[in-house]
């Protein structure tokens, strides 16, 4: 059995930003009541003809770089998101074909804000037990196509964006324990449901997001109480063996409430949801992509990754960088 380690990460952002002052002159909201709430300062959105497999492609291509790996050495790709280009083929076969892989296993990961946890966790297990040496992990969204512009509630909360792992065979440790859930009674909570006609028939795939904030607030901060936990006591390691908390960046209130929970102080945690707003599957690796670059997080590192999201889905990652 071997261990897989994060070989390379990489991100990639929209260019176009838009800030909260923006957003106050198209709804009835404030920078103040923003960042107040969830501490999102700006946010990157698409421009109208870039998808989420080109936002995928650049993350895809930067961790491939930073892996030192070629595109044809890859032999799985992931792609956690839930805003595909296509209702099929998947997004990772659109971003195979880009990136000139023809053979192996590629298929999406929908399990919304917990996307890139589920899908680096499927990684894992896929190394683990010899069906694959080397993986590409990407959460990926244009999150700005499904969101209603005119809720208030809901529109000042979510970014575009892509992050992306290569995950490697390798006899040094990487991730050393894994948790995922998920609870569909919760799925009126938080969802983006399809438009049907009368008959039944689908009319429009996707969208708007609706959510009831304040009941996916209490349940983000109880669930992940939880789920750290529960991670810690399954890896055997201690609160003070981790040194990094790579959280999903859906508010800075859920964020400090887990660091609290772990004894962290706010400068163990990344936090990139002031610049990059909820960016659901990619929040987690475009996160920890930041971290690595600009080098707080280092090899030997104990890293936390979790997340939660619409389902309610919910996970954790625990790895030695
Ligand atoms: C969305 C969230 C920031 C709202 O904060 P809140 O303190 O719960 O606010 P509420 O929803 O109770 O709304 C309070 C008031 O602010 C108003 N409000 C909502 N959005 C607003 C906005 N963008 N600007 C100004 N006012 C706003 C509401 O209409 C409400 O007004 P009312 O009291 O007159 O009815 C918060 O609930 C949250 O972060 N929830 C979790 C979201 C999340 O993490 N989702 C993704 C999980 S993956």
């Amino acid at each position: 059995m071997s261990n897989a380690r994060i070989l390379g990460t990489g991100g990639f952002l929209p260019a176009r930003v838009v800030t909260n002052a923006e957003l106050a002159q198209r709804v009835d909201t404030s920078d103040e009541w923003i960042v107040s709430r969830t501490g999102i300062r700006e946010r990157r959105i698409a421009a109208p003809d870039e998808s989420t497999c080109d936002l995928a492609e650049g993350a895809a291509r930067q961790a491939l770089d930073a892996a030192g790996c070629l595109a044809t050495e890859i032999d799985l790709v992931i792609v956690a998101t839930t805003t595909p280009d296509r209702v099929f083929p998947g997004t990772a076969c659109l971003l195979q074909d880009r990136l000139g892989i023809h053979g192996p296993a590629a298929f999406d990961v929908q399990a919304v804000c917990s996307g890139f946890v589920y899908g680096l966790t499927i990684a894992e297990k896929f190394i683990r037990t010899g069906s694959a040496k080397r993986a590409l992990v990407v959460g990926a969204e244009t999150m700005s196509r499904i969101i209603d512009w005119q809720d208030r509630s809901t529109c000042v909360l979510f970014g575009d964006g892509a992050g992306a792992v290569v995950l490697g065979a390798s006899d040094e440790p990487g991730i050393l324990s894994s948790h995922l859930h998920a609870d569909g009674a919760y799925k009126d909570l938080l969802t983006a449901k399809n438009t049907m006609t009368d008959s039944g028939c689908l009319l429009r795939a996707a969208g708007p997001v609706t959510m009831r904030g304040n009941e996916v607030f209490r349940m983000a901060v109880t669930t992940l109480d939880g789920l750290v936990g529960e991670t810690l006591a399954a890896s055997g390691l201690q609160q003070a063996d981790i040194k990094w908390l790579v959280p999903h960046q859906a508010n800075t209130r859920i964020i400090a409430a887990t660091a609290k929970r772990l004894g962290l102080s706010m400068d163990q945690v990344i936090v990139t949801v002031d610049r990059h707003g909820n960016t659901s599957a990619a929040s987690v690796p475009l996160a920890f992509d930041a971290g690595v670059r600009d080098g707080r997080i280092q090899r030997g590192d104990v890293v936390l990754m979790e997340a939660f999201g619409g389902g309610f889905t919910w996970g954790a990652v625990l790895l030695r960088y």
